[in-house]
């Protein structure tokens, strides 16, 4: 059953998901492939939800100083006509932003000498959870009691503004919005029902890889909004530098501009303390000006007087204030294009690197044939990593450099070996033809077996994780150990083959052994 044809509140005549999505050129698949996603969903008050979507997951609640930071962020205030602009809620939860929304709401109706009516269109809330949905409209009936509206027009706005359902299936048969605010749920991959996760996909082209939903929802918010419109979200950050984001940051930089991202990895930004690595976004549906760029610590959240704290922080940001307690803060003239990580910097020192962007070519380069590369994952360091010489045949051990050989900023060998399963041809060895490898790798066949590889391709129960290309160990090549806040790299002029713990760089135009004394005086330089 398409819920478009049901009458969903809110649907505009004549408008489909099909030309909802078509009307953006995104570099992007046009329009969702397949049967209808929302064909066959059940409709609760009108909205699609899949049955299947079980117990509601990724709650997480937004403290009201981020709340009041984001709407002020997005330009939603009193002093605007915001009856005039319609303004969606995708996860409205507790009502942590949506009954602030409502108290603004209030406050411009009177500033603007408009009438109680004139707000209905103005709002609408999504949310999963029957419960919550009832809790939150609750409590929006109270502030509207309090600001003088009677109880059965209070009721009668509070159930028109939300509605029990599916954000992600019921948005592209909602109206264009000038704002999507919010704080979407969390939920991982591998916890999303795979009927649902297939029909999210159908509508949601950047919902790629292991990603998670809040991913959809930056999606279907960013393209329910009109020209002009303002998605404004706190949401976990990941997506901003993992593959699984890679869609989204390409179909921003095509057709929407960035306005704000402030990290608040360890600000208190949920009423529960959870590792939800998040950020604020701000991102309109326009061409890309100026940025602000902030981070908030454990110290943000302090009300500042006589100012807001979304005008207190982008002052920072352009020198105008000097403190804002717990915020860095700066801006930036441009944003990072296509599917490039946004990086986690600290804001002052994104300049810099978006001036070294400008002037230095990427590393990988196809001209001077630079290649980058991490090493060999076993799933089984403890059977494959061996400093016994003798263990197997010869020709099966392998000098493994690990991420402590590289410490004294010289590669020092810890005569570490792996064990070498893979034949220089490509595949894996006959264990026939080396008695000893396979006499040892058959000792411990059972913890091989039960490694995720093994499991997939019960076939090669002893080949590492990642094959080995042995050519890698004959060349020069620079080491890079994973997860340090410095980089030191070491050269290491052919002899080693890399850990997983150790990223390598090849070049063919650079000669990686000058590299050596520099970087060796460099570090010396660095000790003393
Ligand atoms: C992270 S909480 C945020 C709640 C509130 N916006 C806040 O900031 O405090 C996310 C909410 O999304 C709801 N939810 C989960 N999946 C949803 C979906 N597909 N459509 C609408 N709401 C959903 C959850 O029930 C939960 O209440």
């Amino acid at each position: 059953m398409n819920a478009a044809r049901q009458g969903i509140p809110g649907l505009q005549a004549g408008e489909d998901v099909k030309s909802f999505q078509a009307s953006l050129d995104l570099g992007l698949a046009e329009e969702p492939a397949g049967p209808d996603p929302t064909a066959g969903v059940a409709l609760v008050d009108g909205l699609p939800q899949l049955a299947q979507v079980g117990e509601p997951k990724g709650v997480v609640y937004t403290r009201p100083w981020v709340v009041d930071l984001i709407l002020d962020l997005a330009g939603y205030r009193p002093e605007d006509d915001l009856a005039a602009h319609y303004a969606v809620e995708p996860s409205v939860g507790n009502g942590a932003f949506l009954v602030p929304m409502v108290r603004r709401l209030m406050a411009s109706l009177s500033a603007h000498g408009r009438d109680i009516g004139d707000a209905q269109p103005a709002l609408r809330a999504y949310e999963l959870d029957r419960d919550a949905a009832v809790r939150a409209t609750g409590l929006v009936v109270q502030e509207l009691r309090q600001h003088g509206i009677g109880k059965t027009q209070a009721q009668d706005l509070a159930q028109g503004w939300v509605g029990v359902g599916d954000y992600l299936l019921a948005s592209p048969h909602d109206r264009q919005a000038d704002l999507v605010v919010g704080n979407p749920p969390y939920i991982r991959y591998d916890d999303l029902p795979a009927k649902a996760l297939a029909a999210y996909r159908r509508l949601y082209p950047a919902m790629v890889g292991r990603c998670d939903i809040y991913v959809g929802f930056i999606e279907a918010g960013l393209r329910q909004l009109k020209t002009g419109g303002i998605l404004a979200f706190i949401c976990a950050d990941r997506w901003m530098r993992s593959a699984y984001g890679a869609e989204l940051r390409r179909m921003i930089s095509a057709a929407f501009g960035v306005e704000a991202v402030i990290e608040m990895h360890d600000a208190a930004a949920f009423e529960d303390e959870v590792a939800a690595y998040p950020a604020v976004i701000v991102i309109r549906r326009a061409g890309q000006g100026q940025a602000l760029v902030a981070s908030a610590g454990p110290g943000a959240g302090t009300p500042m007087a006589g100012i807001t704290l979304a005008d207190a922080v982008s002052g920072l940001a352009r020198g105008q204030v000097t403190e804002v307690p717990g915020f860095t803060a700066t801006t930036v003239g441009r944003w990072f294009r296509g599917t490039s990580p946004w990086p986690a910097l600290e804001p002052r020192k994104l300049p810099l690197l978006q001036g070294l962007e400008e002037r230095f070519a990427p590393l990988e380069d196809e001209n001077t044939g630079t290649k980058i590369g991490i090493g060999v994952a076993t799933g089984a360091d403890r059977v494959f990593i061996t400093t016994d010489a003798d263990l197997v045949e010869s020709d099966r051990l392998l000098p493994l450099a690990m991420s402590a050989d590289t410490r004294q900023g010289t590669l020092q060998w810890s005569g570490h070996y792996l064990v070498d399963p893979w034949a220089r041809g490509g595949g894996l060895v006959d264990l026939a033809t080396y008695p000893q490898l396979r006499r040892y790798l058959e000792r411990h066949k059972n913890e091989l077996q039960r490694r995720n590889i093994a499991q997939r391709i019960p076939r090669d129960w002893y080949r590492t994780i990642d094959r080995v290309h042995h050519e890698l160990s004959q060349q020069p090549k620079l080491y890079f150990p994973d997860m340090k806040l410095v980089s030191n790299p070491v050269v290491d002029r052919g002899g080693t083959y890399p850990h997983h713990n150790l990223y390598y760089l090849t070049s063919k135009g650079w000669d990686l052994g000058a590299c050596s004394p520099p970087i060796d005086k460099m570090l010396s330089m660095r000790r003393q």
